[in-house]
C-alpha cells in the first residue's frame, strides 16, 4: 500500500481496520519505479479515488519512471510519500502533461471535460474515471474482465494521445457478476436496487457521515452539507439529479452503459439507486432475466470460476456478502443466488452483490485498464 504522509482528515476511512486485501504485501525490493516505464500523472491525487489509485499503483507494482501528483490550486504545494519518495502537490494545468504517457483522471466531470482533450493533444492517454465521455462513441467503456476487446487498439507507444473511461461504480459491480451468467443464458432483462456508501460521493460525504453519527448520538442537530438532509440512521434516494423520465442521473448511467459494455441495444434494464449510510463498498440486488434457462447451481459454479468475482452464499449460516467484508478488496463478492420463483423454467436468477466501489468500482479497475495498454 502506499505510504501516504498527505494529513488529509479522511484517510483513515480509506484504510481503516476492515479486513485487509486479498493480495499480500509483497517484501522484495520494489521494482515499479523503472527508467523505461511510463509516466504517469494523477489528477485528483487529494481525493478518495486519487489516494486509491496510489495505493493499487503500489500494491500492483505498475511501472513507472515518473509520477505527478496533480490536484486543485486549493492543495498545490501539499506533500505526500509514496513508495518512500517525497512529492509535491502540482495545480493541474495544460503543461501538467507534457512528456505524460498515461494520466488517470478523478477530479470530476468538468476537470475531464476541460483537460481531457488538452492531454490527448499532449500525447497522453487518459483513463477517466467521471461521466464526461462514457457515452461517447469514440471512447472505449472498459471493464477489463468484462470488454477488454474493446481498447484492444489503444496502446502505450502509438504515437497518440486517447480517452478510455472508467464505468460507473454500480455499472462495474453489477457487470462483474452479472456477465458471466449473461455469457452463458443471455440477459434480457435486469432490475437493480442498489445500497450506496458514503465513499462513492467521495471524501468529503465520509467526513460527513462520520461527523454526522457524532452528532445524532450526542443528541445535536446534524451537519448538512452534501446531500442536504440527515444521511445517518436514515437512507435517502441517490443524491444524482432527477430527470424528466423520473429515473436518477445514477440510474440512467446504469440503464445506458450496461448497453454499451454488452454492445447490445436491446438488453431491457431497469435501476433503484439509494443512498445508504454505509462508509464504503456498495450493494445491489440484482434480478436477471434470461433468453435460456440456467439453474442456480450451474450459476453458482460459473460465479466461482469467474475471473474477479468471490462466491459468499452459505445459506446454513446465513452468511452471505456485506460492505465490510468487501471493504478494501478487490474482489467483487456474490451470494443469496437463488432461482427467481416467479419465473416458470429456471429462466430468471436473483443475487446479491457487494464491492468497493473506491477499488474495483474506480481505481483498480482504471489502473487494470492501464496495465493493458502497456
Ligand atoms: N468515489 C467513488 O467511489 C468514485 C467512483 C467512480 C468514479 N468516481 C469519480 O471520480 C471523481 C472524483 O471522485 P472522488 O470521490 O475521489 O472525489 P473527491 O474525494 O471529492 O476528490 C476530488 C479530487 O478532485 C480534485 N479537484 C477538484 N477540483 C479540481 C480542479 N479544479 N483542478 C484539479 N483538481 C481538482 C480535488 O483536489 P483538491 O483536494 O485540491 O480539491 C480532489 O483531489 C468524480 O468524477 C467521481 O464521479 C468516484
Amino acid at each position: 500500500m502506499a505510504s501516504l504522509s498527505l494529513q488529509h482528515s479522511t484517510h483513515h476511512f480509506l484504510s481503516r481496520a476492515l479486513p485487509t486485501r486479498s493480495k499480500p504485501k509483497p517484501t522484495s525490493i520494489r521494482m515499479s519505479l523503472q527508467q523505461n516505464a511510463p509516466s504517469i500523472a494523477v489528477v485528483g491525487v487529494t481525493g478518495a479515488v486519487g489516494q486509491e489509485f496510489l495505493s493499487v499503483l503500489s500494491d500492483r507494482d505498475f511501472p513507472y519512471r515518473s509520477i505527478k501528483m496533480l490536484a486543485s490550486n486549493r492543495s498545490a504545494g501539499r506533500r505526500l510519500t509514496f513508495e518512500n519518495k517525497e512529492y509535491v502537490v502540482e495545480e493541474l494545468t495544460p503543461e501538467s502533461f507534457d512528456g505524460v504517457d498515461i494520466a488517470l483522471f478523478s477530479a470530476g466531470g468538468s476537470i475531464s471535460k476541460k483537460f481531457g482533450p488538452i492531454a490527448v493533444e499532449r500525447g497522453t492517454i487518459v483513463v477517466d474515471n467521471s461521466s464526461a465521455f462514457r457515452m461517447d462513441e469514440k471512447v472505449p467503456l472498459v471493464i477489463p474482465e468484462v470488454n477488454p476487446e474493446a481498447m484492444e487498439n489503444i496502446k502505450i507507444g502509438m504515437g497518440k494521445g486517447a480517452i478510455i473511461a472508467n464505468p460507473n461504480c454500480s455499472t462495474i459491480i453489477c457487470l462483474m457478476a452479472a456477465t458471466p451468467l449473461h455469457k452463458r443464458a443471455k440477459v434480457v432483462r435486469m432490475v437493480v436496487s442498489t445500497y450506496q456508501a458514503a465513499s462513492g460521493a467521495g471524501a468529503a460525504a465520509m467526513e460527513e457521515l462520520e461527523l454526522q453519527t457524532r452528532e445524532v448520538l450526542e443528541g445535536k442537530p446534524p451537519t448538512c452539507k452534501i446531500f442536504n438532509q440527515q444521511y445517518a440512521f436514515n437512507i435517502f434516494s441517490h443524491n444524482a439529479s432527477v430527470l424528466p423520465n423520473g429515473y436518477n442521473e445514477e440510474e440512467m448511467k446504469m440503464v445506458k452503459e450496461t448497453r454499451k459494455i454488452w454492445n447490445d441495444k436491446d438488453i431491457k434494464v431497469t435501476a433503484t439507486c439509494i443512498r445508504v449510510p454505509v462508509m464504503r463498498a456498495h450493494a445491489e440486488s440484482v434480478n436477471l432475466q434470461f433468453e435460456s434457462p440456467l439453474d442456480e447451481d450451474t450459476a453458482r459454479d460459473i460465479l466461482k470460476n469467474a475471473p474477479g468475482v468471490v462466491v459468499i452464499d452459505d445459506r446454513e449460516s446465513n452468511h452471505f456478502p456485506t460492505p465490510l467484508e468487501v471493504s478494501n478488496k478487490d474482489d467483487v463478492a456474490v451470494g443469496r443466488i437463488r432461482q427467481d420463483l416467479s419465473l416458470d423454467g429456471d429462466q430468471g436468477l436473483d443475487i446479491f452483490v457487494c464491492g468497493d466501489q473506491i477499488r474495483k468500482g474506480a481505481a483498480l479497475n482504471a489502473i487494470q485498464i492501464a496495465e493493458m495498454l502497456l
